[in-house]
């Protein structure tokens, strides 16, 4: 499959995908949304990928937001298809059952900030900025924004944000929980994939469980999530993989699971 505005390799079993839109900071134009549509399909579907890295091509930027060219022509009807749309796409990343890190190279505003926000972990540069910019056009976000900021860090401060427009550092992003680690630019996508290569070495059964579990605390309460969690850690009980990781720590061995 060829793309127009994303670079797609495999390797090891990770997935990476580039957003390659540099002259325009990697907005994302439609086209765009289409393809990382696309892409997440086939990455659902294909049994070698474990994981999934997302970064942005360039120095400056990760996503600099939806592309504010196309934005400017919407009118109410095309706006609701625009946002489910992006909302359709960034949930199939949110719900995919591999785990997807972000790696933020630089800016990560409006629906870029968004995009980050429905991967599972984000790793960022030094350089990076986070923002939801939408009130300075006089908009709001519609790409999850209003919903996943206030979900991953403290509601008041995602309204701070949002209602500002202010764009934070990535030494903010990381005191306030919304990055997992911040590294040099040029280190950035290099720990990432390291980060990837260590999921993709441990048994990919219990690594979906596991993240399927934790997910679910989006939606169901604790006491519905202890019984999920018990039915999940049941089923998982019943893989080759739980025989061998158990077995190998009883024979001083190092685990050889079976991933497929
Ligand atoms: N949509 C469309 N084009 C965008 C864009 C966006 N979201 N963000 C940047 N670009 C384009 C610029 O128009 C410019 O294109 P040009 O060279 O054809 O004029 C190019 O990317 C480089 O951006 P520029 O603004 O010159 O870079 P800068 O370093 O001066 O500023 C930003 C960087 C990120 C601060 C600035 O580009 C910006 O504010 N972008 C919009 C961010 C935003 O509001 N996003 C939310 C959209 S909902």
């Amino acid at each position: 499959m060829s793309y127009e505005n994303i670079l797609f390799e495999i390797k090891n079993h990770t997935a990476l995908i580039t957003i390659n839109r540099p002259d325009k900071l990697n907005a994302l134009n439609g086209q765009t949304i289409n393809e990382l549509d696309e892409v997440f399909e086939s990455i659902k579907n294909n049994s070698e990928i474990f994981i999934v890295v997302i970064t942005g091509s360039g120095e400056k930027a990760f996503v600099a937001g939806a592309d504010i060219a196309e934005l400017n022509k919407l009118d109410i009807m095309s706006a609701k298809e625009f946002s489910e749309k992006g909302n359709r796409v960034f949930r199939a990343i949110e719900t995919l059952d591999k785990p997807v890190i972000a790696a933020v190279n630089g800016f990560a505003l409006g629906g870029g900030c968004e995009l980050a926000l429905a991967c599972h972990i984000r790793f960022a540069s030094e350089n990076a900025k986070f923002g939801q910019p939408e009130v300075n056009l006089g908009i709001i976000p519609g790409y999850g924004g209003t919903q996943r900021l206030a979900r991953h860090i403290n509601s008041a401060r995602a309204l701070e944000i949002i209602l500002t427009g202010d764009m934070i550092s990535a030494e903010e992003a990381l005191r306030i929980g919304l990055v997992n680690k911040v590294f040099s630019q040029a280190d950035l996508v290099t720990k990432t994939l390291e980060l990837a290569e260590k999921i993709s070495s441990k048994g990919q059964q219990a690594i979906r469980f596991a993240l399927k579990a934790v997910k679910a605390t989006d939606n169901i309460s604790l006491t519905e999530g202890l019984a999920y969690e018990a039915s999940l850690f049941a089923l998982v009980c019943g893989t080759e993989d739980f025989k061998e990781g158990t077995t190998a720590f009883l024979d001083k061995r190092k685990p050889a699971f079976n991933n497929r």
